[in-house]
């Protein structure tokens, strides 16, 4: 091979071998997605509590891309923004999310419980704080804000995928290229896609031990993980632009440079879930992951400027 070829090579090679090194304001073509995404799991909720306004104002401050949320349905129809699909966690309240009105759902505490679980983040501040609608947040945020928005258990909620679509439509959202669209449920997706194909959609993955010591995916997206291969990632990308899998279980870890690659060479994204030590922060990264969402958003964003230096 002649020399300047062989240079050339050498260059392709290494670039290609390169972690993705330094965060960057750069987009993929076309969907709005930074080229590296730092998603604040829940908001800020490593130190505020999740979904509320002090969670997501801590995670504007800390520099995230993306304010992540999972999204349930009020008994009358309104999209709010909670993670579990009973009350009991992380309200004053009790039982289902979907059995309460909206006036019922604003009337509960959801702060107070944090101050009680994490006395070391507590902040009076927090108690008394109430749930959001999704409409709430897109108001008080905005739409240069992005969204990174969950169909929690739609399976609950006949009809949540028509509402959230026509939430981000009348916010001009989806226009603005400022949101990502996420489930478990590959049929939740695909109705999302059904109604509006300019959403980029997330497939989450679990990848959980099983008795055999076999990481076992829950959602039925892929086989276990010893067995998905090129094909089984690429029929998610039918559909998806990417995925997102937790990042490991039981001690085994999920999410390494060949389960990227492989996902890559199937034209997807890999968004992990949820990471918030800076050591695996920074193992993901150098085995070449898109995104992570994380509890503690400045400290991504800290680790992400190290990088950069
Ligand atoms: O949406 C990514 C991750 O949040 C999925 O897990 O249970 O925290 O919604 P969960
Ligand atoms: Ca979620």
């Amino acid at each position: 091979m002649p020399k300047g070829h062989r240079l050339a090579s050498l260059l392709v090679a290494t670039v290609a071998a390169l972690p993705w090194v330094g965060k960057s304001a750069d987009q993929r073509s076309g969907d709005g997605i930074p080229a590296f995404a730092n998603i604040a799991h829940r908001g800020a909720s490593g130190s505020a509590p999740e979904a509320t306004r002090p969670a997501f104002e801590q995670a504007v401050a800390a520099g995230a891309d993306y304010l992540e949320m999972d999204i349930q349905m009020s008994r009358d129809g309104h999209l709010v923004a909670i993670h579990d699909t009973d009350l009991d966690r992380t309200t004053d309240g009790s039982g289902r999310v979907g059995e309460h009105t909206l006036a019922e759902l604003k009337a509960l505490d959801a702060g107070s419980w944090f101050n009680r679980a994490h006395p070391g983040q507590a902040d009076p501040a927090y108690a008394g704080v109430q749930l959001l609608t999704l409409d709430e947040i897109l108001e008080a945020f905005g739409t240069d804000r992005r969204y990174y928005i969950e169909t929690k258990s739609p399976e609950l909620y006949p009809g949540v995928e028509e509402k959230l679509i026509e939430t981000l439509e009348a916010h001009d959202l989806i226009q603005h290229r400022n949101v990502v669209l996420q489930s478990f449920s590959a049929e939740s997706l695909k109705t999302l896609k059904a109604l509006n194909a300019n959403v980029p959609l997330i497939q989450l993955l679990w990848y959980g031990l099983d008795a055999n010591g076999d990481l076992v995916e829950a959602s039925g997206a892929t086989p276990p993980l010893a067995s998905a291969g090129a094909a089984d990632f690429r029929a998610i990308a039918g559909y998806a632009a990417g995925i997102g899998p937790n990042v490991e279980d039981g001690g085994q870890r999920v999410v390494d440079a060949s389960f990227v690659r492989r996902a890559h060479r199937a034209g997807l994204l890999v968004h992990v879930y949820t990471v918030d030590d800076t050591t695996t922060m920074n193992e993901l990264i150098d085995a070449g992951v898109d995104g992570i969402f994380t509890n503690f958003p400045a400290r991504l964003d800290r680790v992400l400027d190290r990088r950069a230096d």
